[in-house]
């Protein structure tokens, strides 16, 4: 059986996924006929980014769930040195694409390229960081952590309660972002067209 924060880091790589599936079909169609509202909510869905993943996923398995798989097994030393790596480099990248993504807006189409392969680069570099924690650590934290290290990353997620894995309401704080995101963005994550 799968340990509760186990469960809550796989529903959440699978909503940060949808959301960039999401993301890159809407660059993808553009931003006719509705530019001030395609331009809203992509900025909508990578402040979620910045705001979700960033600060209440990343730092959790950093500090508790990387720790405790390297000391029992010091041969993943290599991986787990690359998955810190690009926690750092995926928040960089995120407010990267904040900023090319206003220079497109507010500069016009002759930066529209700029940001659609730094996009694409981002999705790839984070699906295969979500395909390293699902095949390689978390097999390897189901065989080897204790109980009290699952109780201690148990209480830890337990705590973020994502709206965008469908399970939980959004915070009053969250609710406007959230109904944006999901009132206008295309399927799998919205209700738009
Ligand atoms: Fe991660
Ligand atoms: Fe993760």
């Amino acid at each position: 059986m799968k340990h509760p924060s186990m469960q809550i880091i796989f529903e959440e790589h699978s909503a940060l996924t949808a959301m960039l599936r999401s993301l890159s079909l809407m660059v993808k169609r553009g931003p006719e006929p509705h530019r001030d509202n395609f331009f809203q909510v992509l900025r909508a869905m990578l402040f979620y980014i910045d705001e979700f993943p960033e600060r209440l996923h990343h730092p959790k398995e950093s500090e508790l769930l990387f720790p405790p798989v390297l000391k029992r097994n010091p041969d993943l030393a290599p991986v787990i040195a690359q998955l810190e790596k690009d926690h750092v480099r995926e928040e960089h990248q995120v407010r990267e694409l904040q900023h090319l993504l206003l220079a497109w807006e507010l500069l016009g189409d002759s930066r529209r390229n700029a940001f659609e392969r730094a996009l694409e680069t981002f999705l790839q570099f984070y699906l295969e960081h979500m395909r390293l924690e699902e095949s390689v650590v978390l097999p390897q934290a189901q065989k080897t952590l204790s109980v009290e290290e699952w109780k201690a990353l148990d209480d830890a997620f337990a705590t973020n309660c994502d709206p965008l894995t469908g399970k939980y309401p959004p915070g009053q704080d969250y609710q406007g972002l959230f109904s944006r995101i999901t009132e206008h963005a295309p399927a799998p994550i919205g209700l738009g067209d």
